[in-house]
């Protein structure tokens, strides 16, 4: 099997969320009404029109999803096939061709058995982050679609999201709005996160991880964080997550609702998490492809510093969620039949 290629040189244990050129991008041209077959380039530059309507009017989208190294050896992919589907649903949003299930799947291991020695080793809790993503290019001016797309999918070797990984971070509340109630927040496009640096720069500042949003029409819900959604264990031992049209729909929080419920028993609500009733959460994390479970130590809301847990320990329920979802991913735990796909 292909695994046994050598590794690259890399401090695998210290790895953190940054740009890493690998060798091979998967790139594949739309035209004419149709996708070209699609190939690997060692070019990690894109040559695209200065017309393009991605440059100017936001048409574009992405995804993010992670291959595994098991223990054995294998590769994995976690769900792929929901990234598939979120992509769809933002392209459809934003009037950009689709790319069927299929081709994004064999693009994404294409990039991925293409990039093999820049996954890290099992045991390390390193991963590969795949980035597929879809730009409008060819020569446009008007505000409408353009007639031309690139997508693509490079690979690049992560560790932690959130510096320190499964420790406690804190979060403040944003005065600022990630998106609008209908607008386009429960889609992975471009200007959703364009206009989330100044609060996420705002949080860096004052020494938090990122912002928490509230929901646009009453600011009095949780609605996610700005790279992350939002799940809080209530004192009687619920899982609860914001249910909102305009907040991402995470894979992992999806994941989660379902092992919680399904694996450890317990009751599961997708609703209401009014940002003036903390005191009812034992513990609360941030979760996510990147952030995987980020436990959440405190939350900055206005004057207040609201601990839940505590501010450098783990909860319990948080600990046996993290440690059931990253055994599925590294091969560990057996899940749902179809959650994993080997490479
Ligand atoms: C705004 C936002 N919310 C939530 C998530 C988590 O989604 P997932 O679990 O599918 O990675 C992400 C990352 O993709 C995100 O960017």
């Amino acid at each position: 099997m292909e695994q046994k290629k050598q590794l690259v040189d890399l401090d695998w244990n210290n790895l953190g969320f940054s740009y890493i050129k690998t060798d091979y991008r998967y790139i594949s041209y739309w035209k004419n009404g149709a996708w070209d077959e699609g190939k690997l380039t060692k070019d990690n530059q894109v040559h695209i029109s200065e017309g393009s309507t991605a440059l100017h009017y936001g048409q574009t989208c992405f995804e993010g999803l992670k291959a595994y190294r098991t223990k054995s050896g294998d590769i994995q992919l976690f769900r792929p096939d929901r990234n598939a589907k979120r992509m769809q649903e933002s392209c459809e949003r934003l009037l950009m061709p689709v790319v069927s299930e299929e081709k994004f799947i064999d693009a994404v291991k294409q990039a991925v058995k293409a990039n093999e020695q820049w996954i890290p080793p099992y045991g390390t809790e390193g991963s590969l982050y795949i980035r597929p993503y879809m730009i409008g290019v060819g020569d446009n001016i008007g505000v409408q679609p353009a007639d031309e797309y690139i997508f693509s999918v490079f690979v690049m070797p992560v560790g932690a999201y959130f510096k320190g990984g499964l420790t406690p971070t804190n979060f403040i509340v944003s005065e600022y709005d990630r998106a609008a109630s209908y607008g386009t927040g429960a889609v992975k496009v471009g200007g959703n996160y364009g206009s989330s640096f100044l609060p996420w720069d705002k949080a860096q500042k004052r020494q938090f991880s990122d912002c928490i949003y509230l929901d646009p029409a009453t600011h009095t819900k949780i609605e996610e964080v700005g790279s992350a959604n939002f799940f809080a264990i209530t004192k009687d031992g619920t899982f609860v997550t914001p249910a909102s049209p305009s907040i991402l729909p995470s894979i992992t929080k999806y994941s989660l609702l379902h092992l919680a419920e399904h694996y450890l028993n317990m009751p599961v609500v997708e609703g209401d998490v009014y940002i003036d009733r903390l005191d009812d959460y034992a513990e609360a994390g941030a979760c996510g492809t990147a952030a995987v479970i980020t436990p959440i130590g405190g939350i900055q809301y206005k004057d207040d510093f609201h601990v839940f847990y505590s501010e450098t320990a783990v909860g319990p329920v948080t600990t046996k969620l993290y440690d059931l979802l990253t055994g599925i991913q590294f091969g560990d735990v057996e899940g749902p039949k179809d959650w994993i796909v080997k490479v």
